[in-house]
């Protein structure tokens, strides 16, 4: 490809690994094995979310589900119940869904090429090649949000990534760079990870300890920001809500949220639009509203305004008097404290319950 001049060509992925000897990631926990389960795993929870956050996550749930045998084997909460607080649900969702597949239709084993692995749910195709280069030796290239910033600042690539061709084009130079030795594949897939990661970030760059620095297209341009060039940007939409938290004694009322959605099938409090349904559900309810902290969550396309809004009903209310008042609320169940947090529960509900909650006197909303 003649994008790619002779010299990068030759230079890229032996700088990658000379680099990734002295400097990379060693010791990860995923790193000690190329068993493919503990590989896909780390992976799939590598996503969307930062090394320091997986760790904890990564040992508790290798420690419930030792193999992807286990992990079929388990009902839907104990998966979510284990993910909870490492968001994107939808890839335990998945994850526990490949576990299935892989049992009942590789025998337990996982493919090993590209092609079989991101047939597999919630497998792409980089997320495939990175299984294959770490546990296979597979030269494979990969092209995670990381590495994408990475080739294209090296190379000087200005193609729009959000086109399909542009990406396709990226794909091909990317593996126009890999290494020629396939003992080297681990290594340079991790060194590129690596790079992205610690030295080339996407708005904080530290070209002097980058290992193609010499190579490097955006740094002699002197703008490695402008790298990748994207031209759709994500709209935003924003969204209000009231979160209800009521309480019986120990226990709280959840709702299971639906599918498709955000949050999807995690148990949840029930969303009121307004302080007028509100007013409107509790007015021949005994006791009063406690507004919490207000917080806004923000989801990949989406700015969530959450007010919570806390209310206890009287603990000697009978089952039937209980039922009476929530009829209007729709299906939901009362669940003690201490079960509702090992169910899958969106990351800022396990805040909430776990944190002594301040009240604030006015609603905004
Ligand atoms: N991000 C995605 N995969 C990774 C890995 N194997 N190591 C570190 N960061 C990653």
């Amino acid at each position: 490809m003649d994008f790619v001049c002779d010299n990068v060509n030759q230079r890229f992925a032996p700088s990658v690994l000379g680099w990734q000897a002295l400097h990379g990631r060693h010791n990860l926990p995923w790193q000690r094995s190329r068993d493919p389960y503990r590989v896909w795993v780390s992976e799939v929870m590598l996503q969307q979310t930062q090394v320091a956050t997986v760790l904890a996550f990564y040992e508790r749930f290798m420690e419930r589900f030792a193999s992807v045998a286990d992990l079929a084997a388990a009902s839907e909460d104990d998966v979510m119940g284990l993910w909870s607080g490492l968001g994107y649900y939808s890839r335990a969702r998945n994850l526990h869904r490949c576990a299935r597949v892989v049992v009942q239709q590789h025998g337990g084993e996982f493919p090993r090429t590209v092609k079989q692995l991101s047939e597999l749910p919630g497998i792409g195709r980089s997320t495939a090649a990175a299984i294959a280069a770490f546990c296979f030796n597979q030269r494979e290239a990969i092209l995670d949000a990381n590495v994408k910033r990475v080739l294209t600042r090296v190379l000087g690539f200005q193609g729009d990534l959000s086109l399909a061709a542009q990406e396709r084009t990226l794909w091909q130079l990317a593996t126009s760079l890999l290494p020629e030795q396939l003992n080297d594949m681990p290594a340079y897939t991790q060194g590129l990870m690596d790079l992205g990661a610690t030295i080339c970030q996407a708005q904080k760059t530290a070209c002097s300890m980058c290992p193609v620095h010499d190579l490097c297209r955006a740094r002699q341009e002197g703008q490695p920001e402008n790298y990748p060039v994207k031209t759709r940007k994500v709209l935003r939409k924003q969204r209000t809500n009231i979160w209800l938290w009521l309480s019986w004694g120990a226990q709280i009322w959840l709702v299971q949220r639906p599918a498709p959605g955000v949050w999807a099938r995690l148990w949840s409090l029930p969303e009121l639009d307004d302080s007028q349904s509100l007013v409107g559900l509790s007015h021949s309810w005994p006791g009063e509203a406690e507004f919490l902290t207000p917080f806004t969550h923000a989801l990949t396309h989406l700015d969530w305004h959450l007010q919570p809004v806390r209310w206890s009903l009287p603990q000697g209310f009978t089952e039937s008097q209980i039922a009476a008042l929530l009829a209007p609320l729709g299906s939901g169940r009362w669940i003690g404290i201490s079960q509702a947090l090992t169910l899958g529960l969106p990351a800022p509900l396990r805040r909430l319950l776990t944190s002594e909650p301040r009240s604030l006197s006015d609603l905004s909303i």
